[in-house]
């Protein structure tokens, strides 16, 4: 279990500071000695875990959460809608219960809301507190007061509430909510499931009908999530794939049980360093398929790769099922600009798998993967560049040479960015000479237990701090 995770009952005010707070932790890792072999589960779903946590919140009645995620990111969230006045207990073995307030019911924090590292916490929580008639203060760490928030504000803006926020809508940001909102109907000017959520959750507290239209799809856990809890939620999808949900204000929302599969998005790491140390095999049980997020999936198969599902199944209303993955020789790929959103968070790992592929890679459109927990496109340039790969980005694509195999001897700067922290980790398990990783310490965020899991598989990381 996450030794950061908060006992019970828990205080009502977030910790100043997260576990990632104190000294960096270095890595330096060699060559896997081995195959990977074995079995595991990564750890549950990151975007469903916040959903869970602030509809169960917002739920009526006592919900109960299995599998939630319990990185850091996830527990922000917990102590935000505990300071908001919801009842948020972590049980034993990622079993958690939330007693909500009802819509509109939660109450003023009394001091900062400190969302760490997670853009999803702090926009999907605009979207609530813009639609409750209290003011509220938000925060982050250095990664998050760099990231946009005007992509929330504004549309939010509509409903009433007023925002204050530092230069360039950075964070921190002043919320003061209305509890008589109008609803939004916004065209999405970006492809984001987080401004998608926000509009949707706000619209939960406001009369009429909230109107969210969609040109390229994003992931849809909230729309399944809303109806799961009760909300009168309809989606039509036009000729081109583009959608319009539009969402009942003011429903009832009952506590629900909740399941949430393995994070599709964490799976990523070991499978492909599955794909790329010579002879492995692993077996990743009970990964969410939601087709909104299996964008890599089907990639690394048009790669070569060796992904066979298993056992598909559905589990709290979320498709899932047991991927098998072996070892073999990649080739280079095109990955077209729409499938982004079904796998925005892949792209620094599935770029290792392309240095390590043989020819060239183009991946398109990937302009939002300026404003993640890092400039992605920038640090994940960097990690292939200080590794020996060849890589260019000509406007908003990035080109890969793939050498056919992994060089390494670089050292990382993983610039409080979890996803390029597990990339290194990839990219040094599958290279010639070992990968020195300046900070593994935000891994926490997402994934929790990550070096024990990938030793369980024989990576035999750690050997060095
Ligand atoms: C998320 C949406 C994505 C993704 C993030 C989680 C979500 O962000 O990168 O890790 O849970 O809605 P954007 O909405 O900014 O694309």
């Amino acid at each position: 279990m996450d030794p950061s995770r908060p006992a019970s009952p828990q205080p009502a005010v977030p910790p100043a500071a997260g576990p990632h707070a104190g000294a960096p932790r270095p890595l330096l890792v060699s060559a896997a000695p081995g195959p990977l072999q074995g079995e595991v589960r990564v750890p549950g779903d990151k975007s469903i875990s916040h959903r869970a946590l602030m509809f169960a919140a917002l739920a009526e009645g006592v919900t109960r959460v299995e599998g939630l995620l319990e990185g850091e990111d996830v527990l922000r969230t917990a102590d935000a809608m505990r300071a908001l006045g919801a009842r948020v207990e972590g049980l034993e073995n990622g079993s958690w219960r939330v007693e909500g307030r009802g819509i509109g019911r939660l109450q003023e924090p009394a001091d900062v809301l400190d969302m760490g590292n997670s853009g999803t916490a702090a926009r999907l929580l605009a979207g609530i507190l813009a639609t409750h008639g209290f003011t509220s203060v938000m925060t982050g760490d250095g990664s998050l007061r760099g990231r946009p928030m005007r992509r929330v504000t504004e549309p939010l803006a509509a409903t009433g509430a007023r925002f204050a926020s530092r230069a360039g809508g950075r964070l921190p940001l002043c919320i003061e909510g209305t509890g008589e909102a109008r609803p939004v109907s916004y065209r999405l000017p970006v492809a984001s499931a987080q401004v998608k959520s926000a509009i949707l959750l706000a619209g939960l507290n406001a009369r009429g009908e909230t109107r969210v239209e969609e040109p390229v799809p994003t992931r849809d856990h909230t729309e399944n999530m809303l109806r799961h809890f009760g909300a009168a939620l309809f989606v039509e999808t036009d000729a081109a794939g583009g959608r319009v949900i539009r969402l009942q204000g003011r429903p009832t929302l009952s506590a629900r049980d909740v399941s949430v599969p393995a994070d599709p998005s964490s799976a990523a790491f070991p499978l492909v360093a599955a794909l790329l140390v010579p002879g492995s095999e692993i077996l990743l049980r009970g990964v969410g398929l939601n087709p909104s997020r299996t964008g890599l999936f089907t990639t690394l198969r048009e790669m070569g790769g060796f992904l066979e599902l298993r056992d598909e199944r559905v589990e709290g209303g979320e498709p899932v099922g047991d991927l098998l993955v072996r070892a073999g020789a990649l080739r280079g790929v095109d990955v077209p600009a729409a499938r982004a959103p079904s796998m925005i968070d892949e792209y620094p790992v599935l770029a290792v798998a392309c240095a390590a592929a043989a020819g060239t890679s183009r991946l398109r459109g990937l302009e939002e993967l300026r404003v993640k927990e890092s400039d992605r496109l920038a640090s994940t340039v960097a990690l292939l560049e200080r590794n020996g790969a060849q890589v260019r980005v000509d406007g908003n694509d990035m080109i890969v040479e793939g050498a056919g195999a992994l060089r390494g001897g670089g050292t990382v700067e993983t610039r409080m960015d979890h996803r390029l922290a597990m990339s290194a980790v990839v990219l040094g398990l599958a290279a010639r000479e070992p990968v020195r990783v300046d900070d593994t310490a935000f891994i926490e965020t997402s994934f929790p237990g990550f070096v024990p899991l990938m030793d369980s598989l024989g990576a035999d990381l750690g050997r060095e701090g």
